[in-house]
């Protein structure tokens, strides 16, 4: 409907009840005016009965009825007085002007007079009839009649009736003015807020919306949108899936099948000695979880730390060993490391230094000169491994991680042609936290040996375009993100980090959420009734364990009818045990724990049980779907993955997700229950949130999440960053062509 119509709707009812005012209005009017003008005439009445007193009491005592008579005609003389009449005290009129009307006597004048509107007809119109008494000291001598003429009264009313519709007119015309422009102004704002509203998607402006008369129906319409936004990409589907075998027509058609090699500290699959044999297992580490099916689609070799106690002994002359175990996909080279040199390379700077460096979480970090040798020194084994493994000239390395910072440019110093793609996993600071390493310089010339630069958001990306700026001379092309550093060029850019997205099979093979339930309350002695959430973290003092358990007290403290129905499970796998800084913060976590306990435990109820112990993917797999609740409270997180694996491990669609907003996660993962983890009353109100979050809700924001993850998945990640590597090939093998034939 347009304006006008709006407009009409309003106005036609404004100017109906105009109307009917003014109907009803006039003869209520009409008898107001009426009663004003009977009380004047009467008071008028009055007077004039006053003044003619003295004269009437004379001239009956003296009998003397024409002198009275002139008297009266000289009255009646006033054009407002019709006839004057005088009745004897019985009631017989006795004296009267000429224009005094015969069909009237002192009986029905007494009458008249008394009614509310004391008025007759009679030949010449309208008269008010006024009967006065004419009092002497004896009592009353005679009686007065008064006939006033009404007509002027009529055209008064007439006058204010004409008035009175004018002004009813005007007044409807002066509204209907106001409301048109009030109206056009009104739709106006409203088709500017809807348009910001759908222009943003909602998103953008909301400081405006919230302000505008449209906020009530904002929120209303962004749902609506939103709505419509998820049945169209639910009806696409994943728009073109990526998988294993995308990924690997990715590397034949862009990379041409060339060589991909990785680089990590962490193996992704450890032999350890025990019980007399050997043992294969997997470590709980992000990074593993994210490139181990990377590699498997792309075969290739990794090279990392042989850092199990059987390591050696399942490797061939050259430290390799095919994996994964049964399947050998790839090819794993190990490196080896003295425990002084594993203590200064990895624990010393990576770990004292960089870790807290780039987390920023509230831990000083420690440099020492030694440690940075020691890192220098290992950074040059790898890059000598890389080049011994390398079988051409031009491999695609993968670096990954801050413990290899020094690496990029190790290699291109012997591979000047090699592609290497470098990505840091853990947060990049703003240039004034970096800005206290006292190899600023030195990191970042190493990391510009990359051809990309990878991070897991924008945010670090700017962060670290940002630190090269204040601390090195080189050239930034910030519209695209480049920088160029002596001969080198580096694309600094963002690449989400993801899980595997389960195959079919995969989650076929996987056990109920029923049975899931019942042995996880089985093996932890706990009834199956309980309300169940899971935390899964290595012991690291960035994952924000403490505020966690301190959330679960408060959340006990706040709502006690959750004593001894609500119990949280923490897995925590132990990690870098050897530095102090580790080792104390897990004996605060067991202390606290305790003391929780201690406090709101009772014989057969812990509301905390810690498993202070590695987990293996298919017990994590287990926790998560007999949970209802996934806590994930890192206090600064590249990106997180524990998230997302609860997520892809919930195919029945329940289950509730709080995320830390300063996880990477955060930006992707919009419907899980933000939290600040320092705020612990925030993250023990989202706990009671979740406990009571009704099936529908549950199932609307896990779909959705499910959605993001499975489509933002791992190959995704990698695919992308090998798609700008086939890119940056191609553009150097043209640049290359171009180069010779201008020699020829
Ligand atoms: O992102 C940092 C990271 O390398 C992750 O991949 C992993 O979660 C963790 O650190 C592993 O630490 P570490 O290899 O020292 O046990």
């Amino acid at each position: 409907m347009n304006t006008f119509g709006l407009q009409a709707r309003f106005l036609v009812p404004l100017l109906m009840t105009l109307v009917v005012t003014a109907y009803l209005a006039l003869p209520v009017l009409d008898r107001l005016t009426l009663r004003w003008f009977s009380r004047d005439l009467n008071l008028r009445g009055e007077l004039v009965t006053d003044s003619l007193t003295d004269s009437i009491i004379d001239g009956l005592d003296e009998n003397n009825l024409s002198r009275l008579s002139l008297a009266f005609e000289r009255v009646a003389r006033d054009e407002r007085l019709v006839a004057v009449g005088l009745c004897s005290p019985s009631d017989d009129l006795i004296l009267h002007t000429k224009a005094f009307p015969r069909s009237i006597g002192c009986r029905e004048a007494r009458e008249i007079a008394g009614q509310p509107y004391p008025q007759i007809e009679i030949a010449g119109g309208s008269v008010h009839v006024g009967f006065h008494n004419i009092s002497s000291v004896e009592g009353v001598a005679a009686r007065l009649i008064l006939l006033h003429d009404l007509s002027f009264i009529e055209r008064r009313s007439l006058d204010t009736r004409h008035y009175l519709v004018t002004l009813l007119a005007l007044l409807g015309v002066v509204v209907a003015l106001i409301t048109i422009v009030v109206a056009q102004f009104m739709w106006r704002g409203w088709i500017a807020s809807a348009r910001a509203l759908l222009d943003n998607g909602g998103l953008a402006d909301v400081k405006t919306l919230a302000a505008s008369e449209f906020a009530p129906l904002a929120a209303d319409l962004r749902a609506r949108l939103r709505d419509l936004e998820d049945e169209f990409r639910r009806s696409l589907g994943p728009e073109l899936e990526w998988n294993p075998a995308r990924l690997r027509s990715l590397l034949h058609t862009q990379l041409r099948g060339d060589e991909v090699l990785v680089v990590s500290n962490r193996e992704p699959y450890i032999h350890d000695t025990q019980e007399g044999g050997v043992m294969v297992r997997q470590p709980a580490s992000g990074l593993v979880t994210a490139v181990e099916p990377v590699m498997r689609a792309c075969s290739g070799t990794w090279i990392a730390h042989g850092s199990g106690s059987a390591d050696r002994l399942v490797v061939d002359a050259q430290s390799r060993v095919r994996v994964p175990p049964g399947s050998e996909e790839y090819t794993l080279r190990r490196i080896w490391l003295t425990p002084e040199e594993e203590q200064g390379y990895y624990y010393g700077f990576a770990n004292e230094g960089l870790w807290p460096l780039c987390h920023v979480a509230h831990v000083r970090p420690t440099f020492r000169e030694a440690d940075w040798e020691r890192y220098r020194e290992i950074n040059q084994r790898f890059a000598d491994a890389v080049v011994a493994e390398a079988r051409s000239e031009d491999p695609v390395v993968l670096v990954q991680d801050y413990h290899f910072a020094l690496l990029p440019a190790m290699i291109r110093a012997q591979l000047p042609k090699a592609t290497i793609l470098t990505f840091w996993h853990i947060p990049w600071p703003n240039p004034e936290s970096f800005g206290i390493c006292p190899w600023r310089r030195e990191i970042l010339q190493g990391m510009l040996g990359s051809t990309i630069l990878g991070f897991h958001t924008r945010f670090h990306c700017k962060n670290f375009i940002e630190t090269v700026d204040r601390y090195l001379e080189a050239r930034i092309e910030h519209e695209h993100s480049i920088i160029s550093y002596q001969d080198d060029e580096t694309l600094i850019e963002s690449y989400p980090i993801s899980i595997e997205w389960p195959s079919e099979k995969t989650a076929a093979s996987w056990p109920s959420i029923a049975e899931c339930r019942q042995s996880v309350c089985r093996r932890l002695g706990l009834p199956e009734t309980v309300r169940l959430a899971i935390g899964v973290d290595r012991f690291d003092y960035t994952k924000g364990i403490l505020e966690r358990l301190n959330a679960v007290e408060r959340l006990l403290e706040k709502h006690p009818e959750w004593c001894g129905r609500f119990v949280f499970v923490q897995v925590a796998a132990p990690s870098r045990s050897t530095l102090e800084e580790y080792r104390n913060f897990q004996d605060r976590i067991e202390q606290l724990t305790a003391r929780i306990n201690a406090r709101f435990g009772r014989s057969d109820y812990l509301p905390i049980i810690l498993l202070a112990r590695h987990h293996d993917h298919h017990a994590v797999t287990e926790l998560y779907r007999a949970a209802e609740i996934c806590l994930v409270t890192s206090l600064h997180d590249g990106m997180n993955l524990v998230c997302k694996e609860f997520v892809a491990a919930r195919d029945d669609e329940r289950g509730v997700l709080i995320l830390s907003r300063f996880a990477g996660a955060a930006r992707e993962m919009t419907e899980a229950l933000i939290v600040n983890p320092y705020h612990v009353e925030e993250s023990a109100d989202a706990l009671h949130k979740a406990l009571l979050m009704p099936l529908p809700e549950q199932r609307e924001r896990m779909a959705s999440l499910r959605m993001t993850v499975r489509e933002f998945n791992v190959y995704r990640w990698a695919g992308r960053m090998l798609a700008d590597a086939g890119r940056s090939r191609l553009r150097r093998r043209i640049e290359a062509r171009v180069e010779r034939h201008r020699h020829t």
